[in-house]
């Protein structure tokens, strides 16, 4: 099994070391080749996503990534941004189907700014559509520096646009998660405005009919981004476009207690996969030995279980983060009162542990 591990800028490089740490003690043998993006592959070799990086990324089974970007690139023309790698790899790797879970763990209850009884056991999974809509349209007034200033401009625009075959394949993803969990979807969308919504709309509705089994509703992004937060418990699997699906996971990421615990999967159609944590490079807290790892631990579990075909492997992963919540073990970000607050490197350690205990105690 061979992996590509691209921690990228800011805490991606910490909380990748914790993960890797963790793949290290399962037994499984994986070849694992560490190679630079975003920022840092800049500063290395001029461009966020080189050459060399793009093509361990392909020739791998899957790709572990931690984070991209930072402030001081701002300025930096678009394609060098340290964004643009994680943009590329999405469109190269043709991985259209972004899967960010969002579960409660009862021990974070807590964390979350909303009240207890309404995230209590929450468990949605919001698939984005990855590899189209505005973020892959035709921009128009990006800023290219000439002789190193950008010379003004009067407009700007991008086109938001989604083909058919890109609704239905996502459509389809959508449906056959629900099959595996409570048979439900909604369909988010802004058809009462968006012609490329309208669209959406009408090709989720076509292919649901291929799915008699499964309950389907369309709700317009700005009312389900309010719902998330009044009564985040009625959903359960939530279908949508790239940039609704960007704004609405991190909203839904953050009713779970932190941004620090969530994972994800980025999926192909040969179900090779990208596995990051849902949150950013944070550069403001980036060396600090603050971040929490879990996230990326737990997008190990999500690329054991989707593209290594490891099940058990996966659920070891995610019990030994239970165990080491359950133990009061806090990073910054989920701590409070009467909790024992340690480093990203001590919380890695942890799930370290508990795996190795898991381990002699069934060998
Ligand atoms: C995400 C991020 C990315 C996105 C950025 C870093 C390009 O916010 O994965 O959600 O907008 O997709
Ligand atoms: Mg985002």
């Amino acid at each position: 099994m061979k992996i590509a591990v691209l921690p990228g800028d800011g805490i991606g490089v910490e909380i990748v070391a914790e993960a890797v740490k963790v793949m290290q003690v399962l037994d499984l043998h994986f070849e694992l080749e560490h190679a630079l993006v975003g920022g840092a592959a800049y500063e290395a070799h001029g461009h966020p996503l080189p050459e060399s990086t793009l093509k361990l990324a392909k020739d791998a089974d899957a790709v572990l990534f931690g984070a991209v970007g930072d402030w001081k690139y701002d300025t930096l023309d678009r394609p060098l941004r340290p964004e643009q790698a994680i943009l590329g790899l999405r469109k190269n790797l043709g991985l259209f189907a972004n899967f960010r879970p969002a579960i409660c763990y009862e021990e974070l209850v807590g964390a979350s700014s909303l009240k207890p009884a309404l995230i209590a056991g929450l468990d949605i999974l919001i698939i984005r559509e990855l590899t189209g809509d505005i973020y892959f349209g035709q921009p128009r007034g990006r800023r290219i520096a000439v002789d190193g200033h950008f010379p003004g401009s009067e407009e700007a625009f991008d086109t938001m646009r989604y083909s058919r075959p890109e609704i239905e394949r996502i459509a389809h993803v959508a449906f056959q998660a629900a099959q595996k969990r409570s048979k439900r979807v909604t369909s988010v969308d802004k058809a009462n405005v968006l012609e490329t919504f309208q669209f959406w709309k009408d090709v989720v509705t076509e292919v649901s009919q291929q799915y008699p089994d499964v309950a389907l509703d369309h709700m317009y992004v700005d009312n389900a981004a309010m719902q998330l937060v009044k009564a985040p418990k009625k959903f359960d699997v939530v279908v949508t476009g790239n940039m609704f699906g960007d704004i609405l996971s991190d909203e839904a990421a953050m009713l779970t207690g932190s941004i620090g615990m969530l994972p994800s999967a980025s999926l192909n159609a040969q179900q090779q996969g990208l596995y990051e944590p849902s949150h950013g490079s944070a550069p403001d807290i980036a060396g600090k030995g603050i971040a929490n790892p879990l996230a990326t631990i737990l997008s190990v579990a999500m690329m054991l279980r989707y593209s290594l075909h490891q099940p058990l492997a996966a659920n070891r992963i995610e019990s030994a983060v239970k165990q080491v919540l359950a133990s009061g073990l806090r990073t910054t970000d989920i701590y409070a009162d009467g909790n024992t607050r340690v480093s990203t490197r001590q919380m890695g350690d942890a799930v370290v542990a508990a795996l190795t205990k898991t381990t002699i105690t069934k060998g």
